[in-house]
């Protein structure tokens, strides 16, 4: 994807793991050709009051594709993502069939060439995510998959987790883990406390998350493979991460949005809007999370963006499937509620998670010359009011809906194609 016009990033403040400084940027031919003062180009992108960063990457996207099209599509599922400033995306092989076999790799891939954002693809660990069977990893990371993961569930059986492990050391892969533990999570719909209690609806305790994050963590020490741990919820959670990291382990970790901005309180109101997987825990929990994205044991925020069509979000909260968006609306919830210098919590949405999956060679690269031209310009003291039928994904369930937020997308570059222009989707 390149662009033979000249494009300048005019007026803008420069945040990149490099450091921070006031320039144009002019990008050519899908990279960077100048970084500087006054700088001119066939066409100009007003970037005043805005920051100029490296483009997002989340490494948690669910875009329904192929099975659930009502939902989501690889196509709107990244106009959404540009929009919400990210350059790069990994989809989450929780579909119908299962992104468990290189034909329906390859068939993601496909759909994701002609999308205005960089979709990688992740793989099952096991056959249709059943839990019983080691998928054809090696088939599928032959295609590029670096991500593994049977998200929507975690793996079950420890001797077979043992086994991927040592299989993904070979492969020079990351198995994510989406730690639940079926047994204890049994029935629940929430996470179990007081308001589980209160309002009568059955519950998960933080223990059925946090049993699976130790037994991973032993995993990972056993066969030494690089283990991502998914949307960690809880403060006994990040306690053991932060443990496993200062131990040396290869271990890496991420928060979702909604993880470090609402509560189980949330779902006081019955409305499964608030349904999600690991639940809303509590507020300590809540500063638990923040907590550890400000030390960085949680070094990557993720979106989990989790489409639902509204047929199946209006049922009742028990029969409600958990999910909830999140692309449209992550920096501006990082902007708003954590207190994190700018660089920090650029790094959580972009060059760290890209070096988690093997592409911080395209994204998260710093906003230099003869670098990819994959970059966000946001202006972060824009204030929005959110509006689930604003926004690009075909679902709704947005937890936000109505609340007034900070930090807007203004542009977005991927590969030097401004696919986002004025806070206006291009294609
Ligand atoms: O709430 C969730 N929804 N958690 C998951 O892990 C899966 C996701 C989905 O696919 O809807």
């Amino acid at each position: 994807m390149t662009n033979t016009h000249s494009v300048v990033i005019k007026g803008g403040h420069i945040v990149d793991s490099t450091g921070q400084r006031d320039a144009d940027v002019v990008v050519v031919d899908g990279r960077i050709a100048a970084v500087g003062e006054d700088l001119s180009a066939d066409r100009t992108l007003d970037a005043a009051g805005c920051i100029v960063s490296p483009g997002f990457v989340d490494i948690h996207s669910h875009l329904r594709e192929p099975g659930k099209e009502e939902a989501e599509t690889v196509e709107t599922g990244a106009r959404g993502a540009a929009l919400g400033g990210y350059s790069a995306i990994v989809a989450m092989p929780n579909t119908t069939p299962a992104i468990d076999s290189a034909a329906v790799v390859r068939q993601v891939q496909e759909l994701g060439r002609v999308a205005p954002c960089d979709v990688h693809v992740s793989g099952a660990i096991t056959v249709d995510r059943a839990g019983e069977q080691l998928a054809p990893m090696a088939e599928m990371a032959a295609l590029g998959v670096r991500l593994f993961t049977d998200d929507g569930a975690g793996v079950q059986d420890n001797a077979l987790m043992r086994r991927a492990m040592e299989y993904s050391v070979g492969l020079g892969v990351v198995l994510a883990q989406h730690c639940e533990d079926d047994a204890l999570c049994g029935g629940g719909h929430m996470h179990e406390g007081e308001w589980s209690a209160r309002l009568g609806i059955a519950g998960q305790p933080a223990e059925a998350e946090e049993l699976m994050v130790m037994r991973d963590i032993a995993l990972a020490r056993l066969t030494g493979a690089r283990v991502h741990f998914q949307h960690m919820s809880t403060a006994r959670s990040v306690a053991m991460i932060r443990e496993a990291i200062a131990a040396g382990l290869a271990v890496t970790a991420e928060a979702t949005t909604h993880h470090f901005t609402l509560t189980h309180a949330q779902c006081a109101s019955y409305d499964p809007v608030f349904k999600v997987n690991p639940p809303l825990r509590t507020a300590e929990d809540v500063a638990a999370v923040k907590a550890g994205l400000a030390d960085g044991a949680i070094g990557i925020i993720a979106t989990d963006h989790a489409p639902h069509a509204a047929e199946t979000k209006e049922l009742p909260f028990d029969q409600a499937p958990p999910g909830m968006l999140g692309l449209e609306t992550a920096l501006a919830l990082c902007l708003t509620e954590l207190q994190l210098p700018i660089e920090q919590i650029i790094a959580a949405l972009s060059w760290r998670p890209a070096a988690v999956v093997g592409i911080g060679d395209q994204h998260g690269r710093p906003i230099a010359t003869g670098e990819p031209a994959n970059i966000a310009v946001f202006d972060p003291e824009y204030r929005w009011t959110v509006r689930g039928s604003d926004m690009a994904s075909r679902s709704t369930n947005t937890p936000y809906e109505g609340r007034e937020l900070r930090g807007k997308v203004r542009h977005t570059l991927l590969f030097g194609e401004p696919v986002v222009i004025s806070g206006e989707a291009q294609r």
